[in-house]
């Protein structure tokens, strides 16, 4: 049985697509010591994701993470393997479309095609994959695989993505490159999406758009604010190397949302500010600086950002206020968010019951009817 790509839920009908993020890894999206932060066991994993898939939301993504960040709690040290929780996530949801991230260096492509056609077969044609071309050196050290220079990166990401790409598409070839060399090579079954499965990318400096503009149907950016949001699609659409080939950019976000403001703001400054992990904070945004380009400066200082969700789009306060700022992004041109939690099994169920309404109502999205 095949599938086109455009039947996977990334291309639902709504205007916005919403979907969970780093559920996978302990701490989540969060870079805190404060007591009750995700754990990130497969019991709590599966329930939320569970929860999110029948609310109709329209992804699940992980973190590809081999190695924490060191500071009190060793942040993201921890956490489940994406190919592998895809596969299991597959068989207990039903509409979602389901990633899993590889490293390109780290991971074959002729592996990586095996793997996510079997996600692809276990879920009937919702499996998603976010391709990463690195930054982490001290993961590269743990495999004793060189991290390539930033250009290097993606030159291999673009043979990776062409091998990739004629495996799950069912061809059977020998290939002769830079960084690949196989003989008499095939991948049985190719994905149920043809020709190929959804695939993501979240390169933000030029390089990185211009392989995702290649490689992927979605670009995901750490943006600012909504205007920000707007200039960064404004210019991917205005450079020749990334016009006109994304089916959308997403902004990824943390989601602390309360009855009121204060309460929000409150638990926000708790865990972001008073209990911020502050020592992985600087490992983070240390390794971030020397290796990637993917968030404006300004955004990497704001500690209290850094440390509620990896520098990501705050979203804070009341259900009404929650709202506005995903409409906001909506209004900049942006065409989903990821959402990230202090506590996605406690958090993502108020979320769905009181912002899903708003976002509805504003025409956003449609109320979820499974097909
Ligand atoms: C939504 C999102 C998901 C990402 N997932 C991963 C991941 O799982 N593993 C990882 O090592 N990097 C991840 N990254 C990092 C980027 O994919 C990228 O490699 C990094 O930003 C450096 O690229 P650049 O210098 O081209 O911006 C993610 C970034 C974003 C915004």
């Amino acid at each position: 049985m095949t599938t086109a790509r455009r039947a996977n839920p990334m291309f639902g009908p709504n205007a916005f697509k919403l979907g969970v993020f780093r559920m996978n890894a302990e701490g989540g999206l969060a870079i805190t010591r404060k007591e009750g932060r995700w754990p990130a066991v497969w019991a709590d994993i599966a329930e939320a994701s569970r929860v999110a898939d029948r609310a109709g939301l329209e992804f699940n993504l992980p973190l590809a993470r081999w190695k924490g960040y060191g500071g009190t709690h060793d942040n993201a040290a921890r956490s489940y393997e994406t190919l592998t929780q895809a596969a299991a996530l597959a068989a207990i949801t039903e509409h979602a479309c389901i990633f899993c991230t590889v490293h390109v260096a780290l991971v074959h492509p002729v592996f990586a095609a095996k793997a996510v056609s079997t996600i692809d077969h276990v879920s009937g044609g919702r499996a998603g994959l976010n391709i990463v071309c690195g930054w982490n050196r001290d993961e590269f050290d743990m495999f004793g695989v060189p991290l390539p220079e930033h250009g290097a990166r993606y030159e291999q990401g673009l043979e990776w993505f062409e091998v990739f790409g004629r495996l799950v598409r069912g061809d059977r070839f020998d290939h002769a490159g830079a960084h690949y060399r196989l003989q008499d090579a095939y991948s049985d079954p190719p994905t149920v999406q043809q020709p190929g499965p959804v695939i993501m990318s979240a390169g933000g400096s030029p390089a990185g758009r211009a392989f995702a503009a290649h490689a992927a149907d979605f670009l995901f950016a750490v943006v600012r604010d909504a205007d920000h949001a707007a200039a960064v699609v404004e210019e991917i659409a205005a450079d020749a190397t990334t016009r006109g080939r994304f089916a959308g950019i997403c902004a990824i976000t943390h989601v602390v949302c309360r009855e009121t403001e204060a309460e929000a703001q409150d638990f926000y400054d708790d865990y972001a500010l008073r209990q911020a992990d502050d020592e992985a904070v600087d490992r983070w945004t240390g390794a971030k600086a020397a290796t990637s380009q993917s968030a404006p400066a300004d955004v990497m200082a704001a500690r209290q950002r850094v440390a509620g969700g990896h520098g990501s789009f705050p979203l804070v306060g009341t259900p009404e206020q929650v709202a506005e700022g995903l409409i906001a992004l909506h209004g900049a041109g942006v065409s989903g968010a990821s959402l990230s939690f202090f506590d996605f099994r406690k958090e993502l169920p108020f979320f769905i019951e009181r912002v899903l309404p708003l976002l509805e109502r504003a025409g956003l999205r449609e109320p979820f009817r499974p097909g």
